[in-house]
């Protein structure tokens, strides 16, 4: 299967490296966006180096890669799914190269979101909004975090859901 994955800017934006490695030996063919600020967290070149193609995260390097990756993809998947992409997802905002993209994905295909953050970002009643929105819209389906001592020392919900759960539910996104 042809899988876009979107990386943004979290602590667990590390794990999206597992998940594209678990993607490969499986026998997908995997192509990454980053926001910029998951550049922050890790470099494009160990997506690069495992994905086999070049990451996308300027979306004026390139005129039409964010039209043409998106026409490309069978399915999406957001991992880690910041609460910042959440809301822009659950608004209709493209204003990154990620976004943008997904904004631009054809009708029918399917995007997969799994959320990490802070336990009280998740409970804050505008994510929890913004998920019950992208619900409604019937095109994504959400991996619902793990309860765990997250980074910054909190204990709840929050945590990525593990990389094969997360390809589990890819898989059976179309
Ligand atoms: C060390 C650090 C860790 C962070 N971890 C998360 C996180 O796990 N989830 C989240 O939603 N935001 C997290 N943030 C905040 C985001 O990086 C911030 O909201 C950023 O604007 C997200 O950008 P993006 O959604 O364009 O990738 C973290 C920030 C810092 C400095």
């Amino acid at each position: 299967m042809k899988v876009l994955l979107g990386v943004t800017g979290g602590i667990a934006a590390y794990r999206a490296c597992e998940l594209v490695s678990l993607a490969v030996k499986s026998g997908h063919s995997v192509r990454v966006v980053m926001t910029a600020n998951a550049t922050r967290f890790v470099g494009p070149l160990s997506f690069e180096a495992m994905s086999g193609h070049p990451v996308l995260s300027d979306t004026f390097a390139d005129a039409l890669a964010h039209i043409e990756w998106a026409k490309w993809a069978e399915v999406a998947v957001v991992a880690p799914c910041s609460a910042n992409v959440l809301a822009k997802l659950a608004c209709g905002l493209a204003d990154d190269a990620l976004t943008t993209t997904l904004m631009a994905l054809p009708r029918g295909r399917r995007v997969v979101v799994a959320p990490a953050m802070n336990t009280e970002m998740w409970l804050n009643p505008v994510t929890q909004r913004n998920l019950r929105w992208l619900d409604e819209l019937g095109r994504y389906t959400i991996v619902a975090p793990t309860e765990k001592r997250l980074a910054c020392g909190d204990v709840g919900p929050g945590g990525l859901a593990e990389p094969s759960d997360i390809l589990a539910v890819v898989a059976t996104a179309t």
